[in-house]
């Protein structure tokens, strides 16, 4: 087989290159390890900034979007049960839109399945040739048969575990790290959401945070050791351990009923420099990971995805490889804007076992000072509402 860009890797960051460059008349082929359907079953954020929201669109996969999707223009910080709102609109003119990650992978199948592309699910043993030469290619094994991909250029799609990054040498590679010592415990369940807007709320008990995806189906977590297992938690401990993380008074209106999903992520902040190697050229998880904490994950792979793909139309269309050339540092000047924040809104709202007297008192005063201040609500809302592409 031949095609202009291989893309590993069928997540949301695969899935929308492939439906912006089939659009722009760029052929593709999609390698994913996994059946569609545990693709469609992973629960993953729901917040997406204004710039992912009009690629979607931009990518013809904005419809569904736009009619079940909640624009906020705001959310809500509290630290030990006061609680305070940002105001999104009024500090920085943007807000975000509410709509689960998994509708988006679903809205991308769709509109990748509406052109006729080229996706492989089950694909395995996807292996990297040659990337180093103008002749890179991929081989994979699908059903019984097993297939060479012979491609102009690789896209990394392949989220934090693939093969991708793998393939560059480890010599070639910088990667820099921050594990944090805690997971999210996330439960989802058919309940009204216990608040129209977001809330992040610091505790002396750990961070909780209360989300959403629809008037019907709350989404909600909280910080737990890393040595916790979901069996250790029932749903009534859940419930008990985040009501008391709330403040009192939205605690008192809280509708619990059972979990439909639970499950615990581990916090990590890391990043892998450069993005490109010779003719691979990696996007979103491949590359770099960010804590959950302003869901920052989907919006980054979106950037990415967007930065590669003006840079491929560039090559296709004039010949010139200067996009191409520029991808990596233009990719990672972003995501370590995003690495920052996440990391930042982590170290405010969390409690970290080595954090001391002087570490609680920083962290109310940075909250303090989002209260106050609105030059530090407009960096908080213009970092979470996206930065421009
Ligand atoms: N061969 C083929 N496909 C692979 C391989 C491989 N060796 N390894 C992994 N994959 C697939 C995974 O099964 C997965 O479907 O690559 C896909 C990567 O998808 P994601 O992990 O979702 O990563 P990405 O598409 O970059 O999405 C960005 O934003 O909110 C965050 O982490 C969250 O998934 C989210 C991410
Ligand atoms: C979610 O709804 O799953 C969610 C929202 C905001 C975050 C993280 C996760 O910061």
């Amino acid at each position: 087989m031949r095609t202009q860009v291989a893309i590993i890797g069928g997540g949301p960051s695969g899935l929308l290159l492939s439906q912006l460059l089939n659009r722009a008349g760029i052929a593709t082929v999609v390698l994913e390890r996994r059946s569609r359907d545990y693709v469609l079953s992973r629960i993953r954020a729901g917040i997406l900034e204004t710039g992912t929201v009009d690629l979607l669109r931009e990518a013809g996969a904005g419809a569904r979007m736009d009619v079940e999707g909640i624009p906020h223009d705001g959310c809500l910080l509290a630290d030990n049960g006061e609680m305070f709102r940002i105001d999104f609109a009024a500090a920085c003119g943007r807000k975000v839109m509410v709509y689960g990650q998994t509708e988006v992978t679903q809205d991308l199948y769709d509109a990748q399945d509406a052109i006729g592309a080229t996706i492989f699910n089950e694909a395995s043993d996807v292996a990297l040739h040659d990337v180093d030469s103008d002749t890179p290619h991929v081989t994979f094994r699908h059903g019984s048969k097993d297939h060479r991909l012979d491609c102009d250029v690789i896209a990394g799609c392949d989220g934090f575990h693939g093969v991708s990054r793998q393939s560059i040498p480890a010599a070639l590679r910088q990667e820099f790290e921050r594990i944090y010592p805690f997971g999210w415990l996330g439960i989802l369940s058919r309940t009204p959401p216990v608040s129209d807007e977001l809330i992040y709320a610091r505790s002396d008990r750990g961070f909780a945070l209360a989300s959403l995806r629809n008037p019907m189906l709350s989404r909600y977590y909280v910080q737990v050791p890393l040595t916790d297992r979901v069996e250790d938690w029932s749903d009534e401990a859940f419930w008990d351990e985040f009501r008391a993380r709330l403040p009192a008074e939205v605690a008192a209106r809280l509708v619990t009923g059972p979990s439909i999903e639970k499950s615990i992520a581990p916090l990590r902040s890391f990043v892998s420099e450069p993005m490109r190697w010779g003719r691979l050229f990696l996007c979103g998880d491949a590359a770099h990971i960010v804590p959950p904490t302003g869901a920052k994950g989907l919006n980054l792979a979106v950037s990415d995805v967007h930065y590669l793909c003006e840079a491929l139309i560039q090559r296709y269309r004039t010949g010139s490889e200067a996009g191409l050339d520029g991808y990596s540092a233009r990719a990672l000047a972003r995501v370590w804007q995003a690495m920052r924040f996440s990391w930042s809104m982590t170290t405010m709202m969390h409690s970290f076992p080595e954090h001391g007297g002087f570490d609680r008192r920083m962290q109310q005063t940075e909250l303090a000072l989002l209260q106050r201040s609105e030059a530090a609500r407009r960096l908080m809302a213009e970092n979470y509402t996206g930065l421009p592409f």
